[in-house]
């Protein structure tokens, strides 16, 4: 199965993308999560990345064009793929056509989790990270002890660009520059919107209906 995750910052995208991927079996690959462990390494292009990211901005078109191209062309991505936080711009979508063209592997269908603007900013402030890759919520999804991760016990943080001036101007990016993409891929038939306010659970319920009718 071949995958977009699609939704704005904050809407349940990377928590369902972990679920789906042990479901499923089929690779999650995160352009928010890969841009982060480069900055996390101190990679070239994690120093420039930061800038934009501590900001609320988009990274440019160009440099995740090449790291999509990159990751789609791993052997783990012949059983299918699930991407999540790209395409965010129409010359990304456009980009991804192309790449996905040249190794047979088009897009079945594009999930748009929608939550509204005000449940985004309180998930976004009480999100808490871990740098196992587990993450949190203060009070929607809290580990067992206060501050630490269930995983692997480590300190868990706040992400740089979960604080609120940074969370407003995401959303602001959001509306601006990739919001377009529901019309685009709209009118391509592949759209199918998911109500992401429920619980966890009921999110990943209504997905996984959507994907096993497709499969058939
Ligand atoms: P990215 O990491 O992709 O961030 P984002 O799109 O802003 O999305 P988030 O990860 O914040 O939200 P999510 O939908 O994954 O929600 P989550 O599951 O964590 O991108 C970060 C930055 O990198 C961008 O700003 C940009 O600079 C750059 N970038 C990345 N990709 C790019 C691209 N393609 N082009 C250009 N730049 C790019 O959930 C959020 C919280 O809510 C958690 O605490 C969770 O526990 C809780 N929660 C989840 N589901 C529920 C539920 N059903 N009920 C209650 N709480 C819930
Ligand atoms: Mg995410
Ligand atoms: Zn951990």
């Amino acid at each position: 199965m071949n995958i977009v995750l699609f939704g704005p910052p904050g809407a349940g995208k990377g928590t369902q993308a972990k679920e789906l991927a042990k479901h499923y079996t089929i690779p999650h690959i995160s352009t928010g999560d890969i841009l982060r462990a480069n900055v996390r390494d101190g990679t070239t292009l994690g120093i420039k990345a930061k800038e934009y990211m501590d900001k609320g901005e988009l990274v440019p078109d160009e440099v995740l064009i090449g790291i999509i191209r990159d990751r789609l062309q791993q052997p783990d991505c012949k059983s299918g793929y699930m991407l999540d936080g790209y395409p965010r711009t129409i010359p990304q979508a456009e980009a991804l056509k192309e790449i996905l063209a040249t190794i047979s592997k088009p897009l079945d269908v594009v999930l748009n989790i929608e939550v509204p603007d005000k449940e985004l900013i309180g998930r976004l402030s009480g999100r808490r990270m871990c740098s196992c890759g587990e993450s949190y919520h203060m009070m929607f999804n809290p580990p067992l002890k206060q501050g630490i991760c269930d995983a692997c016990g480590g300190k868990l943080y706040q992400r740089d660009d979960d604080k609120e001036e940074v969370v407003r101007q995401r959303l602001e990016v959001y509306t601006a520059k990739t919001k377009p993409l529901i019309d685009y891929y709209s009118n391509m038939g592949i759209l199918v919107n998911i109500d992401g306010t429920g619980s966890v659970e009921d999110v990943f319920r209504q997905i996984c209906d959507v994907l096993d009718s497709h499969k058939k």
